[in-house]
């Protein structure tokens, strides 16, 4: 799909200057493309579930309905193949308090969690936090594609101290998908070791159109056995305000502690909008997810596209099959002017040209050199924002000459 190719219900402009986003709460010549939420109004049925329950008027403490769970177990049947049984899904307000309450029933102090960067930042915190010890299995990056380095992360794992690992599947910022190879492998050296995995799959529902994901657990029965599964409607569909997540775990006694942990910890009670938009997304949104993704990739082809165009000695947009997040490889731009980090020129973008991006170096040393921009936007925003960021590039390496 060309982004001339316009879809009423994803290109029209949806004003979230007047809602406090967090996103919009900028200057009006500035563009903001940097936190994972998409400016698109949510899939329909999302809004009249939500509706229906407003209209009741009442909003008293909440039961999870039996639906809830059974919504969650068809969808990852039907889009994943993959069975979970609906009495092993706990409800939690979020993928990140559903992980930080893991890292703290599922370890003790001091011990130590492997996280592959660049990654998604707050994984750091989870960990750092609550007094564990980070352990980084840094992603290898070459021929501009990311892999993973088995070889560390085997010595990382046999670190008697290595009681958890949390994998980002698929992986934010790069957007990687994981092979079912990959997965497996990292399940089998984590079983080695003994070491629990908490697979984040937040992002599994934005995918290239014609693939398919592979969930962690769906990788092997070592897999399914030595993990629990987070995942949530919230980047998909764009709910992510409404505060709602899972978890899902075969095996009894892991998931034993995983369910008293986000009890104790109080992030396991339900509120109504979170669970009656989990119910209508996944049981009557799936059209609309499907637009999405040929929406995002049709985002990202153009994103590529100006860049190889406009700017491919400066900026290179690593390929990925996931996710509305273009990751892009500075190193060129940064060689010409002599900058170790792409963080002065993050900042550039946003003082000369308004365009609002994050800066890699958050997700990891190995992400300095990276910028990543969200294109989870209508197409006028998207091509709006490519060319900020192509002539945003061109200016600084003209201007620091
Ligand atoms: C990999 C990953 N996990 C978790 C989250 C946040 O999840 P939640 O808002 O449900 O805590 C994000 C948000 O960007 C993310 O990218």
């Amino acid at each position: 799909m060309d982004i001339t190719e316009r879809i009423p219900q994803f290109d029209e402009p949806v004003d979230r200057t007047a809602i406090s986003s967090m996103k919009w709460n900028v200057a009006d010549s500035e563009l903001p493309m940097w936190v994972a939420d998409m400016d698109f109004q949510t899939a329909p049925c999302i809004t009249e579930a939500l509706k229906k329950r407003v209209a009741n008027g009442t909003f008293g403490y909440t039961d999870i309905p039996d639906e809830w769970s059974t919504a969650i177990a068809n969808w990852w049947k039907t889009r994943y193949g993959m069975d979970v049984d609906p009495t092993h899904i706990t409800f939690t307000t979020g993928v990140i308090p559903a992980i930080s309450s893991l890292v703290r029933s599922l370890t003790n102090v001091a011990e130590k969690v492997v996280i592959q960067p660049p990654v998604y930042n707050i994984f750091t915190n989870s960990i750092v936090n609550n007094g564990r010890r980070v352990l980084n299995n840094p992603l290898i990056y070459s021929n501009g594609e990311y892999s993973i380095d088995f070889d560390d992360l085997e010595n990382k794992l046999s670190d008697p101290l290595a009681r958890l690992m949390i994998v980002c599947n698929p992986h934010n910022p790069s957007g990687n998908v994981w092979s079912r190879d990959d997965l497996a492998r990292i399940g089998e050296l984590c079983a080695k070791y003994d070491v629990t995995v908490i697979s984040d799959e937040i992002h599994c529902d934005v995918i290239r159109p014609g693939l398919t994901h592979t969930p962690f657990a769906a990788a092997s029965e070592t897999n399914r056995r030595i993990s629990v599964t987070c995942s949530s409607p919230s980047k998909a569909f764009n709910v992510a305000g409404l505060q709602s997540a899972y978890f899902f775990c075969d095996d009894a006694g892991l998931r034993a502690r995983a369910v008293r942990g986000v009890n104790t910890d109080e992030v396991a009670e339900p509120n109504d909008f979170a669970v009656f938009s989990t119910i209508a997304a996944y049981e009557h949104s799936a059209d609309w997810l499907d637009q999405l993704c040929q929406v995002a990739q049709r985002n990202k082809d153009y994103a590529n596209r100006v860049i190889g165009e406009r700017c491919a000695e400066l900026l290179h947009m690593v390929p990925s099959d996931s996710t509305y997040l273009a990751w892009i490889d500075c190193s060129g731009l940064l060689d010409r002017v002599g900058d170790a980090t792409a963080e002065r020129f993050c900042d550039y973008l946003r003082e000369h040209t308004g365009l609002i991006l994050s800066y890699g170096g958050i997700y990891g040393e190995n992400g300095v050199r990276f910028l990543r921009m969200n294109l989870g936007t209508r197409a006028d925003l998207v091509i709006d924002g490519l060319n900020r960021l192509a002539t945003g590039a061109n200016d600084y390496v003209r201007n620091d000459r």
